[in-house]
C-alpha cells in the first residue's frame, strides 16, 4: 500500500491507473478503523480494481464544544489495518493541505433541506463540513464509486443528494451496518464508553428494532412509537437526542405516501454520542 499526504502525489498516481483503464474505488474515513471499516473496504474492492482510503479527522464538521481534540487518533493502526484490507493507496493530508486557505475561508456546501433536521438540529454545521470534505475528497480522488456507511443514515442520504444536484460523476453506495453481537453498531466512539455504559449501549438496537417491528405489524401511530422509543431510551439511563420515523428519502415526517421508512436514533450515554437507525417498509 502507497501512503501520501499530498494531492499532486495521489493525482499522480491515480492517473496512471486511470491510463490503464483501472476502476478506482474509495472510502473517506476519520481514522481509528474497525470492523465497520473494514467492511465498506470490502465493498469498494467488490466494486473497483484499485482501492483508496482517506484517514482525515475533518475540523470543519466538528462544533466548537466536541470531541475535535480527543477525536482518537490511531494512524500506524490504521494504515497495518488498511493495509491487510489490501487498501492500495491511503491518503493523509494535514488540514493545511486540505484547507489552504484556512477553516475559515473555505468554500463550503450545504445540502439544504436533509442537513437541517435529526442530527443537523443538535449539531448545527456539522453536515456543511461533512458535505464540503466529501465534495473535495470527491473532486480530488474522482474515484468511479465511493462506500459509506449506513449507520449514518443521514450522512449518507445528503452525500447521495449534494452528488445528484453537483452532477459529480461518482456512485455512492451504503454498506450495511456492522454490529457486535449483541447489536451494538461498530463506531469509533463506543471507545468513549465505560464498561457499565458499553453493557447499556446495545438497548439503542434494542429499542428501534421494537420499532420497527410495530411498523411491520402495520402500525402508523409513529408519535406513539417514538415516545416509546424515546421512554426506553431514558429508562436505560441515555440522554436522546432524537428518536424519530422518518421517510428514508427526504428524512421528513412520512407523508400519505411514504412507503420506505427509516426509524433513527441518537442519544448521549457518559461521553458518548451513539446514532443508529434501521429501515422498515410500511404496509
Ligand atoms: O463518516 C465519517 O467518517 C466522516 O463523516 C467522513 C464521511 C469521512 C467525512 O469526514
Amino acid at each position: 500500500m502507497q501512503t501520501v499526504t499530498r494531492i499532486a502525489e495521489l493525482r499522480a498516481t491515480l492517473s496512471a491507473w486511470r491510463a490503464q483503464g483501472l476502476r478506482i474505488g474509495f472510502v473517506p474515513t476519520m481514522g481509528n478503523l474497525h470492523a465497520g471499516h473494514m467492511s465498506l473496504l470490502a465493498a469498494a474492492r467488490y466494486r473497483a480494481d484499485r482501492v483508496v482510503a482517506s484517514v482525515f479527522v475533518n475540523p470543519l464538521q466538528f462544533g466548537p464544544n466536541e470531541d475535535f481534540d480527543r477525536y482518537p487518533r490511531t494512524p500506524e493502526e490504521d494504515a497495518q489495518l488498511l493495509q491487510g484490507a489490501q487498501c492500495d493507496l491511503l491518503f493523509l493530508p494535514s488540514v493545511e493541505e486540505m484547507y489552504p486557505q484556512g477553516r475559515d475561508q473555505a468554500t463550503r456546501v450545504h445540502v439544504r433541506g436533509l442537513s437541517e433536521t435529526l442530527c443537523g438540529r443538535v449539531r448545527p454545521g456539522h453536515f456543511e463540513g461533512v458535505a464540503t470534505v466529501v465534495a473535495k475528497l470527491f473532486g480530488i480522488v474522482q474515484a468511479d464509486v465511493a462506500v459509506f456507511g449506513e449507520k449514518d443514515f443521514q450522512q449518507l442520504t445528503i452525500i447521495q443528494r449534494m452528488t445528484q444536484d453537483l452532477s459529480i460523476p461518482v456512485e455512492v453506495v451504503g454498506a450495511a451496518t456492522v454490529r457486535a453481537p449483541d447489536g451494538l453498531a461498530m463506531s469509533s466512539r463506543n471507545r468513549y464508553l465505560t464498561e457499565a455504559e458499553r453493557a447499556v449501549a446495545p438497548r439503542l438496537h434494542a429499542a428501534l428494532m421494537t420499532a420497527v417491528k410495530r411498523i411491520d405489524t402495520g402500525e402508523r401511530d409513529y408519535e406513539s412509537i417514538e415516545a416509546q422509543g424515546q421512554a426506553w431510551l431514558l429508562e436505560a439511563g441515555m440522554r436522546p437526542d432524537y428518536f424519530a420515523v422518518r421517510d428514508a428519502l427526504t428524512l421528513q415526517a412520512p407523508g400519505p405516501a411514504s412507503r420506505e421508512l427509516v426509524v433513527l436514533a441518537a442519544a448521549r450515554l457518559g461521553k458518548a454520542r451513539l446514532i443508529d437507525n434501521l429501515r422498515a417498509t410500511r404496509r
